[in-house]
């Protein structure tokens, strides 16, 4: 965790302190390794009965969304499992060091924004899907890179895809509002996607899109690691708490967001997405996501500005 100066940085992240944390971090890397080995053999058995093998890992995507389409399966477990196999051979983004606990907090601050440069160098490069020669600009997120907060969306529209920034047409408009009506800014936050380029024409996210991005969008919630996550909408709750509940279901309460074995999880609220809100402009819905995000606030510790106590400025 990176503790010391936040609040320098980001004046709503409070200044706490974690010595522990280099050491931790070893410790869970080492039950992650163990937990990602366990995934491997048992995706392995579950599917050809096929030895547990790196070079198997190439067709594996394929196996993957194969079984999920045909066979009906828990789309977002089968893309966790993979992820998880697929971060254990070769070791994702990130590596964060154990010297980062005595090393200066600026340093590391620093380190977290070059990582996060390297994943939207990454994803602007990116063609594991059909989306990567289709889009004009890809949308890999935004925002305090020391943010307590982290909002995710479903996936860039068209005003995205011309811009290359997230939520800056209509829907962005709408999140603007609904920060604003916590008290932040957007400069406050993070803001990024489960994809990082456009469906064509606003359709659903297919599942093996979700499969090729849903690393980057781990990793950048891993090295920020926010106190809180905001999914706006069913697609990033559910690709991010690996169900298929209904958003009905989900918003309203948290859930817990697991980085992996050993690592502490963080809190996730899911809300309405924005665009939702814009075709269902009613008092109920917008109440709803006002009380979502008075939640966040109380979780953070945070007092609801004084004029949004009685009346919400989503209108
Ligand atoms: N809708 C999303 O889900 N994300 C955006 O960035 C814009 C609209």
């Amino acid at each position: 965790m990176r503790c010391g100066l936040l609040c320098k940085t980001n004046p709503i992240k409070p200044n706490l302190s974690n010595g522990m944390a280099g050491s931790c971090y070893i410790f869970g890397a080492f039950w992650r390794t163990l937990e990602c080995v366990w995934m491997t053999l048992e995706f392995h058995l579950r599917t050809a009965g096929a030895p547990p093998c790196p070079f198997l890992l190439l067709p594996a995507q394929n196996i993957i969304t194969i079984l999920a389409m045909e066979k009906d399966m828990d789309i977002t477990k089968v893309v966790r499992q993979h992820l998880q196999m697929e971060n254990f051979f070769t070791g994702g983004f990130m590596v964060r060091s154990s010297k980062a606990s005595s090393e200066s907090h600026s340093n590391e601050d620093k380190q977290v924004e070059a990582e996060l440069e390297k994943i939207a160098e990454e994803v602007s490069k990116c063609r594991k899907c059909g989306l990567g020669s289709s889009r004009t600009n890809s949308v890999p997120g935004e925002g305090n890179t020391n943010a307590r907060i982290v909002f995710v969306g479903e996936g860039p529209g068209a005003d995205e895809d011309a811009q290359g920034r997230p939520f800056v047409g209509r829907a962005g408009q709408l999140l603007d509002k609904i920060i604003a009506g916590m008290g932040l800014k957007r400069s406050d936050v993070f803001i990024c996607n489960v994809l990082k380029c456009r469906p064509p024409d606003n359709r659903d996210p297919r599942p093996e899109e979700i499969i090729s991005c849903m690393p980057y969008l781990q990793t950048q919630i891993e090295l920020i690691n926010p106190e809180i996550i905001v999914a706006l909408g069913a697609h990033a709750a559910r690709s991010l708490l690996n169900n298929n509940l209904p958003i009905g279901q989900l918003r309203g309460q948290f859930h817990e967001y697991y980085t992996g074995i050993g690592h502490p999880s963080i809190k996730l609220m899911a809300t309405y997405h924005p665009a939702y809100l814009l075709r269902n402009y009613s008092d109920d819905n917008r109440k709803r996501v006002w009380e979502d995000m008075k939640k966040v606030l109380a979780e953070l510790g945070l007092a609801v500005p004084k004029n949004q106590k009685h009346q919400n400025n989503l209108s």
